[in-house]
């Protein structure tokens, strides 16, 4: 459903990605695997619309998107959660919500009933501000609001980085959900291998500026990870 090919792209003179090429099965997990800096966060970005491509081609549904603003791919189906939570602080937790909840009331109070059932923590804070939550509970808010779009491709940017263990189980737990259940694809950029491995069906290796190793999760081989993940 997702195909990126030939991705380039570079900050100012230094060329970050150097032809990705990368496909993701519909309604599975891909871990998107690499070292610190190797560009994970610049390609989810570049999936996305958020930075602008050198060269290459994003094929969604048989469509070329690689020139389209991220708000037209957020409406074809595109969700994106940052790195690093960015939430509104000082606006409360419904507040934060209610950004990219649907206009109409009907669809709204359906899609925040179903967005409370799955992360229950939310309704209990609703009026708190989003900077009093944990770190792991504004990872589950920015999660949340990116899931009130209704994407088809949910693209996760080190969800449980930085997140007390109890809630990486909870978020482990929601991905597997939201692929097993409700058919969506994602493409996850993960650091913690002990992650990848549960939540992933498919991992992708980012090594400079290309995917220089895929396959099933399970096949992901010891030498793979001892050349291009060991630190
Ligand atoms: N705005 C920018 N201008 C210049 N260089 C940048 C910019 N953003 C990122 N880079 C560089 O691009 C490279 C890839 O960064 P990126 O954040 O995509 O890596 P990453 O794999 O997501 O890293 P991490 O695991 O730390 O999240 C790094 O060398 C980084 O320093
Ligand atoms: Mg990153």
């Amino acid at each position: 459903m997702l195909r990126a090919s030939q991705i380039w792209q570079r900050y100012g003179e230094s060329a970050i990605l150097r032809g990705v090429d990368l496909t993701l099965a519909p309604g599975k997990v891909t871990c998107l695997l690499g070292r610190n800096g190797v560009g994970k966060t610049t390609l989810l970005r570049c999936l996305m619309g958020l930075l602008p491509l050198w060269k290459g081609e994003i094929l969604w549904k048989g469509k070329n998107l690689a020139r389209l603003s991220p708000e037209k791919r957020a409406r074809m189906g595109f969700g994106y959660v940052p790195q690093g939570r960015q939430i509104f602080p000082l606006l409360t937790v419904e507040e934060n919500l209610k950004i990219t909840l649907p206009a109409r009331k009907t669809e709204r109070e359906r899609t925040r009933a179903e967005l409370y059932a799955y992360f229950p923590v939310l309704k209990e804070m609703a009026r708190r501000q989003g900077g009093d939550l944990s770190g792991g509970q504004q990872q589950q808010l920015a999660i949340a609001r990116a899931l009130a779009l209704g994407p088809e491709l949910l693209l996760l940017d080190e969800p449980t980085e930085g997140v007390q263990p109890n809630i990486v189980e909870e978020i482990v737990a929601l991905v597997r959900d939201l692929s097993r259940l409700k058919g969506i694809t994602v493409l996850q950029a993960e650091q913690k291998l002990s992650v990848a491995r549960r939540i992933g069906d498919a991992y992708a290796i980012l090594e400079r500026g290309a995917a220089v190793a895929r396959g099933e999760m399970d096949a992901l081989s010891d030498a793979d990870v001892d050349r291009y993940l060991a630190a």
